[in-house]
């Protein structure tokens, strides 16, 4: 149900701007209003959001603890899995955010004859994550040069890199390849393990699906359909600078690209993508555990206004006796 609807979804999403841009001429609303509207969504929805989870109360000290805590000094302490400092906060955190640590460390349970319970090293869904979220990182990173006028250095050298086998004209950037393969793997191990199917909703597939057809639209325009890149250039420079323009002659594969990205960015603060931004506001990873160290008192303790038995019978004493319950006091 969900994959069809998000399939669908997605299909209309280039229905609309088949029909917008090739049949009623609307360039400017798909090139310059939508993905403005968009990216002021993307901006307000996760400040509004992070800004929302920043009000939540952390009253308890609930770092995970995956190693050795600090203890005496002949005791070896995991200064990462359990850091006491937050120097190894900051370790940590960028492990899990540069390399998915936590997710590396997976296992998978099996029931075996026995019957025994056995674990196993489940390694792939941290290489297909980590594969995607990179490439998905390099590939935006390198788009940067549709915004700058001189290219930065920094792109020109990360786009030789990528398309360091120099294979075809244009030459083939190994991200695209390996973010589509990713992106692919990510939606099977959804459709094909029977139970990671079971929990699989539209919210899951929906992303999957758009986030390709991104991916796949770019690389269309790239290698197969030719687009003015010139003119490309100009409306994304205009764009950047606040003063929109919108040439002729664009492919209406580009405005396909756009309005699918606009759509995801519009999608972002309302979906599970705002992961990105929660990562960081994890409190079971962003807290130092100096549990014992220090004694951390839950701002909800005591002293806090009680309203004691022997108040409550003073309040209700005369309405008790003429109901027959028992008093302590007369
Ligand atoms: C979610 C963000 C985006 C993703 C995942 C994405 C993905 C891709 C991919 C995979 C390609 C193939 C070639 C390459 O890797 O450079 C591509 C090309 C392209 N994208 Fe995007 N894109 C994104 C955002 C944008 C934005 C914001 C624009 C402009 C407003 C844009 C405009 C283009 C253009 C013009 C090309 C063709 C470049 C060329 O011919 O060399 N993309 N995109």
């Amino acid at each position: 149900m969900g994959l069809l609807f998000s399939f669908f979804t997605v299909t209309a999403l280039v229905l609309i701007v088949l029909i917008g841009v090739k049949a009623a001429n609307f360039h400017y609303l798909f090139g310059v209003i939508v993905p403005y509207a968009a990216f002021l969504t993307f901006f307000i929805g996760v400040i509004y959001r992070v800004m929302q989870w920043g009000r939540v109360p952390v009253p308890f000290r609930i770092p995970t603890t995956a190693g050795q805590e600090k203890s005496f000094p002949w005791i070896k302490q995991n200064a990462i899995d359990n850091p006491s400092t937050a120097f190894g906060v900051i370790i940590r955190m960028a492990f899990e955010v540069l390399l998915f640590r936590s997710l590396f460390r997976n296992t998978n349970t099996e029931l075996r004859e026995g019957p025994k319970l056995s674990y196993g090293s489940t390694k792939w869904l941290w290489l297909g994550g980590l594969a995607f979220h990179w490439t998905f990182f390099i590939i935006l990173t390198r788009h940067l040069r549709l915004f700058f006028e001189p290219v930065p250095m920094l792109i020109q050298i990360m786009e030789s890199l990528d398309g360091f086998f120099q294979v075809g004209a244009p030459v083939l950037y190994l991200t695209d390849l390996i973010f589509l393969g990713a992106v692919t793997f990510l939606f099977l191990r959804r459709v094909i393990i029977p139970q990671v199917r079971y929990i699989s909703l539209a919210a899951d597939y929906f992303p999957l699906f758009l986030i390709f057809s991104i991916g796949f639209t770019g690389i269309l325009m790239r290698y197969f359909f030719k687009t003015d890149v010139v003119g490309i250039k100009q409306l994304t420079m205009g764009l950047i600078t606040f003063s929109p323009v919108v040439p002729t002659g664009i492919g209406i594969i580009f405005y396909i690209h756009l309005f699918l990205i606009s759509a995801l960015f519009a999608y972002f603060p309302l979906s599970k993508l705002m992961h990105m931004a929660g990562v960081f506001l994890s409190p079971t990873r962003n807290l130092v555990n100096n549990n014992r160290a220090v004694m951390h008192v839950n701002p909800w303790n005591y002293p806090v206004k009680v309203h004691t038995y022997e108040e409550y019978e003073n309040d209700y004493r005369e309405k008790m006796k003429a109901a027959g319950l028992p008093v302590e006091k007369e």
